[in-house]
């Protein structure tokens, strides 16, 4: 398989980004985490799901997102399109479902049976001859919608297309499996700890020999005992770092059995010697990519508040599971997720409290730690940027 990556920028050195402290501020002031909702969250990409989940004309998925106060319908209609809706009822607002998913060929309000098509219009309303409108004015209200790579994303206020915004990693993502995953394990847990503290904890690996040793998520080698990346790069606002692995580093035997069925079905798919393999990849504000040979590993970080958040574990797979094998392997990968991420989420939380103390004017990122230093910048650039156009 050929792999351009366009016009990635790759830098390899590590303090290109300097190495000033980073404000504690940026991880608890209600004020900061005001500017990123407004100058972030309300006017980027984010992922909100995959296309897998919307197989037929009809199916649709329930997104709550708070940070815009919004629930979300995302539907495929009759046209195969798949639209963004708000899940609120024009006549009186009031919301239309909430199951969380399912498949349907109309959705009807249950407060007076407004009925609306998959794309939104307004087929049907009782006595409607009564209202001062139209049924075109009277459609559900969309939100920007773009699918790359199999990922749906919306976008509340678009500065720019998805493609632009993407970059050249927008052909980075349809080369991963993910692009052509067909089912997934999910996993959503909510921890008391701003979206950055969150998502940066899944960014550095010097973590790893002091909190991971139990679960075997420590990826630490005497060649490389704080199994730091090989390789990273900053590509505009997004960045990725390539997971060193040890050639030579034996699995553990008990594990053995459970690789090696995971690793046929893979192989079968033809992913084990994927190009991309040991990438993660950071697409900006909330998403990371990790699509290693073992697992389709897709995390992002919703902010809740400013020292609250919701992640969302995702392992994508091709295929049903079409044996026992495979089904263990697959989820025996989901539990080897949440196991290693039991041991994060109480240094995160404790790493909040002391922040939102208001004991530290300042943050320390080393210098193997840049991907954190690159999102605070981007960060940082994206609020400026706001404040420029819009005022505080
Ligand atoms: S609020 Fe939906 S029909 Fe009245
Ligand atoms: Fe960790």
């Amino acid at each position: 398989m050929n792999v351009h990556f366009g016009a990635i920028e790759t830098r390899d050195d590590p303090l290109v980004l300097g190495t000033d402290p980073i404000p504690a501020r940026y991880y608890y002031d209600p004020e900061w985490y005001e500017l990123e909702r407004k100058a972030i969250f309300m006017r980027t990409w984010l992922n909100v799901g995959h296309v897998c989940e919307l197989p037929e004309t009809g199916s649709f998925v329930r997104r709550e997102i708070e940070f815009a106060r919004a629930s979300l319908l995302l539907v495929r209609g009759k046209d195969g399109t798949i639209r963004a809706m708000h899940n609120a009822c024009t006549h009186r607002g009031t919301q239309l479902t909430d199951e969380e998913c399912g498949k349907r060929p109309t959705f009807s309000c249950p407060y007076h049976m407004w009925t609306f098509g998959t794309d939104g219009a307004l087929l049907s309303a009782p006595d409607f001859e009564r209202f001062d409108t139209t049924k075109e004015a009277c459609a559900l209200r969309q939100v920007a919608v773009d699918v790359c790579g199999g990922l749906i994303f919306i976008n509340f206020d678009p500065q720019q297309s998805l493609r632009e915004y993407l970059g050249p990693m927008a052909e980075m993502l349809e080369q991963l499996p993910v692009a052509r995953a067909t089912t997934f394990h999910e996993y959503v847990y909510e921890l008391d700890a701003n979206w950055k503290m969150d998502y940066d904890n899944f960014q550095e690996n010097y973590h790893l020999r002091f909190i991971h040793p139990r679960s075997g998520g420590a990826g630490v080698w005497p060649g490389n005992p704080f199994g730091y990346p090989s390789h990273f790069s900053l590509n505009g606002r997004h960045r990725t770092q390539t997971i060193w692995a040890d050639p030579d580093a034996e699995i553990q035997p008990t594990m053995l059995d459970v690789y090696k069925r995971s690793a046929r079905r893979l192989a079968a798919d033809g992913i084990l010697d994927h190009p991309l393999g040991r990438e993660y990849i950071a697409l900006f504000p909330n998403l990371f990519l990790f699509c290693s040979p073992g697992s389709h590993f897709l995390h992002t970080v919703f902010p809740l508040g400013p020292e609250k958040a919701r992640g969302v574990i995702r392992l994508y797979w091709i295929g049903e599971d079409e044996t026992a094998s495979t089904r263990y392997a697959r989820e025996f990968a989901m539990a080897q997720i949440r196991d290693i991420h039991s041991e994060d989420v109480g240094v995160v939380q404790a790493g909040q409290r002391g922040i939102s103390s208001g004991a530290l004017e300042y943050l320390h990122f080393q210098e193997k730690e840049i991907l954190c230093r690159h999102l605070i910048k981007v960060c940082e650039e994206e609020v400026e940027a706001y404040i420029k156009a819009n005022g505080a």
